[in-house]
């Protein structure tokens, strides 16, 4: 094998807004629903929400100077900042270039990535691309979300899924020998189907109605489909890496629902302490939710330098993919 260049995840850092709404809030604000109900199907208790005022790009912001100081990074070594968000602080420039000011970064490049739930993963390989180009050498990849302002709190089959909340990565390149001992991002696999635009979207948007729109969802679609896409991309990536399903130590997944990360770790053969679970206390947040479960579990010392991770994501779009990663 000959020797090959990595991204390497050096730090890791989370931002959740103050405030926290429990399952009983939302029945006591008159949403016609139960704790019960929700944490029976989804396995949600708690998520929190934004403050007035508080904007993805804030959560973005501090997620990332978590990471950098994480990592022991300076901002004037940050090449490009990749932020991957369903819910942008305004229709254009992207947010990226707000968390750019914010971080007080007046070098390199940021940008904005669109996949919905799959947004992180989809930023993380664009990221790792740059890197192995030799285009840049430090990079973050944020995922952030203020879900809270696009559910429509009068629809309660979709108000109580989602909660807001950021997580950030520092990627940075090392050299590896190009096998599966590297750390680093050792493969990442994307995949979208536009058949299934409608099945979860926003009923708005500014380029056809001039609004945002709200979350709108098939969930009975979005589950079959997550079950099946999920399989076939872990299956894709362990082939990849010449991996047995047994060397994953960590599975690290998009929080959608609860059942659906079982299901998926059941495939794994991996115990559920071997599963980063966080979707009771956070709920979805989209393209925040791999990165701020990263973060959690390193932060706790569950995660170690050196161990395997799978990363997998389904969302809107449909988007889905993988990441196999050793930290
Ligand atoms: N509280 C109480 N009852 C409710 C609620 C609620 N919050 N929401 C719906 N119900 C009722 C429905 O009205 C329905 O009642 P009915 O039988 O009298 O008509 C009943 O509960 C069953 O509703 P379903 O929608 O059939 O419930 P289901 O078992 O499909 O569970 C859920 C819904 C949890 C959304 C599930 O379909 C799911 O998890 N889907 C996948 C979602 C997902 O993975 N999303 C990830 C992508 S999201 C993203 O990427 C942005």
């Amino acid at each position: 094998m000959s020797a090959i260049r990595r991204s390497v995840i050096t730090g890791c850092g989370s931002y959740l807004p103050e405030t926290i709404l429990t399952n009983n809030d939302l029945a006591k604000r008159g949403i016609d629903t139960s704790d019960e109900w929700i944490v029976q199907r989804t396995g949600i208790k708690s998520r929190h929400i934004a403050a007035d005022g508080e904007y993805t790009s804030d959560l973005a912001a501090k997620a990332t100077l978590a990471a950098l100081k994480h990592a022991d990074v300076k901002i004037e070594a940050v090449d490009i900042v990749i932020v991957a968000t369903t819910t942008p602080d305004s229709t254009f420039p992207a947010t990226a270039a707000r968390v750019q000011e914010k971080i007080g970064m007046t070098r390199g490049f940021a940008f904005d990535v669109q996949a919905a739930c799959s947004g992180f993963i989809y930023a993380l390989t664009l990221a790792d691309n740059f890197i192995r180009l030799g285009q840049a050498k430090t990079i973050v990849v944020i995922g952030a979300e203020v879900l809270s302002r696009i559910v429509d709190w009068k629809d309660r089959s979709t108000c109580v899924l989602f909660g807001d909340g950021a997580g950030a990565v520092v990627l940075q390149a090392q050299d590896g020998k190009g096998d599966k001992t590297d750390r680093g991002i050792l493969s990442t696999h994307l995949y979208s189907d536009g058949r299934y635009y409608d099945f979860l979207c926003a009923d708005g948007g500014v380029g056809s109605t001039q609004t945002t729109g709200y979350i709108r969802m098939e969930g009975k679609e979005v589950f079959r489909h997550a079950v099946t896409n999920l399989s076939k991309v872990v299956d894709e990536a362990l082939l990849a890496n010449d991996l047995q399903p047994d060397e994953i130590e960590w599975l690290v997944p998009h929080q959608a629902n609860m059942r659906i990360m079982e299901g998926n770790a059941k495939k794994l053969k991996l115990p559920k302490e071997r599963v980063v679970i966080t979707i009771s206390r956070h709920a979805n947040t989209a393209a925040a939710s791999i990165p701020l479960a990263l973060a959690e579990a390193v932060a706790d010392g569950r995660i170690k330098q050196g161990q395997l991770i799978m990363f997998n994501t389904m969302g809107a779009g449909f988007t889905w993919g993988a990441a196999v990663v050793r930290l």
